[in-house]
């Protein structure tokens, strides 16, 4: 998989994508992520990329000349399956979202700054809205590193079986289950004795009331209405 990311602060991208996982998916050649600063497609001997907004009123707009200007020169070199603006009033994100972009061949990521971008850059390029969640953040960034990182461990052969994806809190709509290791005891607390049974099949059961349980409990929304007040 290819992503590319447009950015005004490109450095704020460094370090999620250069660690752990990241830096081991891209070590592998399973993903590349290209970081694309906005700022010398400016406007003018400034480099302005933002402007006021029409209408008036506080905070900046992100223009449309150097946005589009960029996103053409990357249309040229790659057809994209998704052209991504991260913004607060995109879909909310989710696992299930994830595992579908998981599948993609070349994704465009615009990270907006200010109050946005120009309407017109939504309307003319982006095909899918993202948020990560109902809260504000002062630019996309964050959110495309959620995104990035979210979608590259999912690419087969970036984690093993140490890890698997698939066991996952939310992969099957339920937390996960606790997990333990050494010393078997700790404090006076002991890892619970099924676990060190042996008895694979007992464990499997155990794991799966666990996470049943802990949903009920924490998450109640993830089990739909019917066991939601249970
Ligand atoms: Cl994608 N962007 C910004 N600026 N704030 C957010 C967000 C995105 N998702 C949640 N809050």
């Amino acid at each position: 998989m290819h992503i590319d990311i447009i950015s005004t602060v490109p450095e704020l991208l460094d370090s999620p994508l250069s660690h752990s996982i990241m830096q081991r998916a891209q070590d592998k050649n399973l993903l590349t992520v290209r970081v694309h600063d906005l700022r010398p497609y400016g406007l003018g001997k400034h480099n302005s990329v933002d402007d006021y907004q029409f209408g008036g009123g506080a905070g900046m707009v992100m223009r449309c000349e150097p946005l589009a200007a960029l996103i053409d020169e990357l249309r040229a070199e790659r057809d994209y399956d998704e052209v991504i603006y991260l913004t607060p009033d995109g879909e909310r994100y989710a696992q299930r979202r994830a595992n579908r972009l998981s599948l993609c061949q070349n994704l465009l990521l615009i990270c907006g700054h200010y109050k946005g971008i120009d309407e017109r850059i939504r309307e003319t390029y982006v095909t899918l809205e993202i948020s990560i969640g109902d809260y504000v953040l002062s630019g996309g960034e964050l959110a495309a590193a959620v995104v990035v990182d979210s979608i590259g461990r999912l690419l087969p052969g970036v984690i093993g079986d140490e890890t698997s994806a698939l066991t996952d809190t939310f992969q099957d709509d339920l937390l996960a289950p606790p997990v333990y290791t050494r010393p078997a005891e700790w404090r006076g607390r002991e890892v619970p004795a099924i676990l060190r049974s042996g008895d694979t099949g007992a464990i499997e059961a155990w794991r799966e009331e666990q996470a049943l349980e802990r949903t009920r409990q924490r998450r109640p929304d993830l089990l739909g209405d019917e066991l939601a007040d249970d």
